[in-house]
């Protein structure tokens, strides 16, 4: 799909469909109005007929307008025009207006919704909202259907309408398709089923993203690396595993200043979690898959800012890994010695994204960096405390996580803190070792964060949870591609101060 922006001539304008908005009470946007005035009062006629009430995600579908070029015009309900739309009624109305220009057969139109009040939110974001929509839309994963899905899309270019602000809004495009594209990725890895998409694999797309582009470096760590780091717990959750663990470290260098401080983004990798010893019931085990969803942000995030090429030092790491069962699986009542010298008794060895991540954020230290952010579907007490609408956030810096949760709510990818502290930390007690690695039932997701506290104690750090947001379950089952655009957002407000 082609996006531009234009100041378009409403009249004369050479296109298959022409995309304006109608409100209720028989109220129209400035194009509506435009256009009624020019087809001496058609639209108006048609409310007055009854066969329109404005109502959100309405359509009608309208051909050969008098005294306009366009070759059809599509008006859509945009709900009371005094009310201003939120970000999930926008998403509905875009949703159905791309579904309803594919049904028309049109290879372009001209979207006149950017005409559209969003409640507390500029032009800029409407156009931004309308991109991602659209991609998310057109996504699907057909890599491994021998008989394709038949393709109905035909819609090739949408030009926004836009009268000013033409700066604003042509970043509006390029950040919208970044991260759209960042999120695709994403996705793709995602949704990868875990025989193809092994910690090998991992590594291979981190090394693709350097081949890509100029200023993005890939290193990868293989476990005789690890083991000569002193990387235990991370090797211990490996062992049973047939597809060796890898650590993929993507250096991107955006910065003008070519010594700052990355900001390093840390991903949990399980490319399939089965739950080792204390194995899992097998009731949506196929699921397990999405556990390296963590890294797929990352990866997603990574080539969203190398699109965008924003002016940062940042630092990706795919903690690829496989939680199997075998004979040389680790078991519960191990301890293991983590690369920063606490012992870990292993008391579940399902719990073994933290032991995967500890070490990797202990490996982290080496990039004195200016921040670190993990990321990782953590846990299954996160999607009850949660559910599947907000990642779970936490972070001993108020400063930190103000400014994930200020990203959150901006590219509406939302987030909630949870608490951490000592009294969490009580829960991690082990009578053998420094720390067990599970807290009990009670606060699951905080005991999961403040287990990996004790790992971050060098830098200015924050985890998210995203056990609940990464995938949908169910008859849409499917990466959601989060919490990129969160990331994305985060990393754009980064440069811009
Ligand atoms: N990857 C899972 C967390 C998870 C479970 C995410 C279900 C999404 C859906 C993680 O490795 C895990 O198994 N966590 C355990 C921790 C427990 C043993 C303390 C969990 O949440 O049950
Ligand atoms: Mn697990
Ligand atoms: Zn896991």
């Amino acid at each position: 799909m082609e996006f531009c922006v234009e100041n378009s001539n409403i009249e004369k304008q050479q296109t298959d469909c022409v995309v304006v908005g109608i409100y209720e009470s028989n109220q129209l946007s400035a194009s509506a109005e435009q256009l009624d005035k020019l087809s001496d009062g058609y639209i108006s006629h048609l409310f007055a007929q009854g066969d329109l009430n404005g109502k959100i995600g309405q359509t009608l579908l309208l051909h050969n307008v008098a005294n306009i070029s366009a070759k059809r015009v599509l008006l859509v309900g945009c709900g009371k025009q005094e009310e201003q739309l939120t970000e999930r009624q926008y998403k509905q109305i875009i949703q159905k207006t791309i579904q309803v220009i594919n049904e028309t057969g049109s290879t372009n139109a001209v979207y006149f919704l950017t005409e559209l009040a969003l409640k507390n939110r500029s032009t800029y974001w409407n156009i931004r909202f309308a991109i991602e929509a659209i991609y998310e839309n057109q996504y699907n994963y057909d890599e491994f259907k021998s008989i394709k899905p038949e393709n109905h899309q035909v819609l090739r270019q949408i030009t926004f309408n836009a009268t000013n602000q033409i700066e604003e809004v042509t970043q509006a495009l390029e950040h919208g398709k970044a991260i759209s594209l960042g999120i695709s990725y994403a996705k793709d890895v995602a949704n990868c089923p875990p025989n193809v998409c092994t910690p090998k694999y991992l590594s291979e797309l981190a090394k693709g993203l350097d081949t890509e582009y100029e200023n993005v470096t890939t290193r990868v760590i293989n476990e005789a690396q690890m083991a000569e780091l002193g990387m235990n717990a991370y090797l211990a959750v490996s062992r049973a595993s047939e597809n060796e663990a890898f650590l993929s470290v993507i250096e991107y260098k955006g910065s003008p200043n070519t010594n700052a401080k990355p900001i390093v983004l840390v991903g949990k990798g399980l490319t399939f979690d089965s739950g080792g010893l204390s194995i899992k019931p097998s009731e949506a085990m196929d699921e397990m898959k999405y556990d390296m969803c963590g890294a797929a942000s990352v990866y997603g995030t990574m080539k969203a800012i190398a699109e965008m090429q924003l002016p940062l030092n940042v630092i990706g790491v795919l903690a690829g890994c496989e939680n199997a069962v075998d004979g040389k699986a680790y078991r519960p009542g191990d301890i293991l010695t983590t690369m920063n010298g606490l012992t870990v008794e292993v008391l579940n060895t399902d719990a073994e994204g933290r032991l995967v991540l500890c070490d990797t954020l202990t490996y982290v230290e080496r990039f004195e960096p200016e921040l670190v952010i993990d990321i990782a579907t953590l846990t299954g007490a996160c999607m009850i405390a949660l559910g599947n609408h907000n990642s779970g956030l936490m972070s001993p810096n108020n400063e930190l996580a103000q400014e994930l949760l200020n990203a959150a709510q901006q590219a509406n990818d939302k987030a909630w803190r949870l608490p951490l502290g000592e009294e969490y930390q009580e829960q991690l007690k082990s009578n053998f070792a420094d720390l067990a690695n599970i807290g009990g039932r009670l606060g699951g997701a905080i005991t999961a964060g403040q287990f990996l506290s004790n790992f971050t104690k060098k830098y200015t750090w924050a985890h998210l949870d995203i056990a609940g947001t990464a995938w949908k379950s169910g008859a849409a089952k499917g990466a959601t591609g989060r919490p990129v655009s969160l990331l994305s957002q985060f990393l754009i407000n980064k440069a811009q101060n």
